[in-house]
């Protein structure tokens, strides 16, 4: 039995930092376990412009602990009125590592997003000729069509056009919720890949609705059931270079969850390698591990990978159930619970 994994350092590609004091209070969690992360531009105003970036960037930077190297790499929120040359310039100066597609009003801070997927295809044309990745929140928002059948609508109505219209645009169907999701991206060229979340390995609906509602458990794309889990499951453990870690770590404080109308949004930074590796661990592919949350990353998106080595050991970890954010309380994905593996650095 492998009792300790030691792999090249892992990145997160898709993740929420926030800005101002919460920011700076999550920004160390991150870091103590990644180099890099993909960070979404879904703050209020959204990010939409290189400055707007650049500036972000610089406020991220500044909230790395002292002595830790951590690289924020940053996306372009496209809206109906994204100035495609400004795009263009801020991923030539490396502002930009990608943008990021949220249909309006499918998610939290979602409102200036897109309000017709086509509209945007002057916007991904340039992309496509620029290199530059295209990040998909994929869920339809027409409100005929069931939570639970978003995902599979949004493949249907505007992915597969997408793809075929431009063949060579990178894209990254995150965050994916369904055997659906899985089977798309498999079928699709390589410059099709996907994030995969450690919540979505780990539960499925019942663990949001059953025995009361249970806001920690929620989160956009929704959990769907169990066939789906296990889709992802053995797509995150195939060694498939088009899937990769993705934590969608979304930090919400625990009153704006714990509410008549509570925030969609699951707070996975803190054991997120944790969380990750017992999902792997439980699969029986611990040598497949270091592809999923190390390598296929920087290989779909062009960059290195990192020098430096993480380790994790099989030990119990109590994972608290509550964390503070600007003193206020914040509950961190499996609060309360423990995992078997522990970080060790
Ligand atoms: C994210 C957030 O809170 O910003 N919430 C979520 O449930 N995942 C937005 C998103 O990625 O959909
Ligand atoms: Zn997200």
């Amino acid at each position: 039995m492998t009792d300790r994994l030691t792999i090249r350092r892992p990145d997160d590609w898709h993740l929420h930092f926030r800005d101002g004091a919460v920011m700076r209070e999550v920004v160390p969690y991150t870091a103590r376990q990644f180099a890099r992360a993909i960070v979404m531009p879904n703050l209020t105003p959204p990010v939409t412009t290189t400055q707007l970036a650049a500036a972000y960037r610089d406020r991220i930077v500044a909230a790395v602990p002292e002595g830790v190297r951590f690289t924020p790499l940053m996306t372009c929120y496209l809206t109906d009125n994204t100035d495609p040359d400004d795009l263009a310039r801020g991923a030539g100066e490396g502002v930009f590592t990608a943008a990021k597609m949220y249909p309006a009003n499918a998610t939290t801070n979602s409102a200036a997003g897109v309000t017709n997927v086509e509209n945007l295809y002057p916007v991904l044309a340039r992309m496509e000729a620029e290199g530059i990745v295209l990040c998909i929140h994929g869920e339809v928002t027409d409100h005929s069509i069931d939570v639970f059948d978003r995902e599979k609508e949004f493949i249907e109505r505007h992915l597969r056009g997408i793809v075929a219209v431009f063949p060579k645009l990178r894209v990254v169907f995150e965050h994916i919720t369904t055997s659906d999701a899985v089977d798309f991206v498999m079928a699709s060229g390589p410059q099709v890949a996907a994030t995969i979340t450690p919540q979505h390995l780990h539960i499925n609906r019942n663990a949001m609705l059953v025995g009361g509602i249970q806001p920690h458990n929620y989160c956009l794309p929704v959990a769907k059931r169990e066939t789906h889990r296990l889709a992802l499951r053995k797509a995150a453990t195939s060694g498939s270079p088009k899937f990769f870690l993705g934590t969608d770590s979304a930090p919400h404080l625990r009153k704006d969850k714990e509410s008549a109308c509570g925030c969609a949004g699951i707070f996975g930074a803190p054991y997120a390698l944790e969380s990750y590796v017992t999902v792997f661990d439980e699969e029986g592919a611990l040598d497949r591990f270091e592809g999923f949350a190390s390598l296929h990353g920087p290989a779909f998106y062009g960059l290195p990978v990192n020098e430096d080595e993480v380790t994790l050991e099989r030990a119990e970890v109590a994972v608290p159930p509550v964390l503070h954010v600007m003193g206020e309380e914040i509950v961190p994905w499996h609060g309360g619970q423990s995992l078997g593996w522990n970080f060790l650095g």
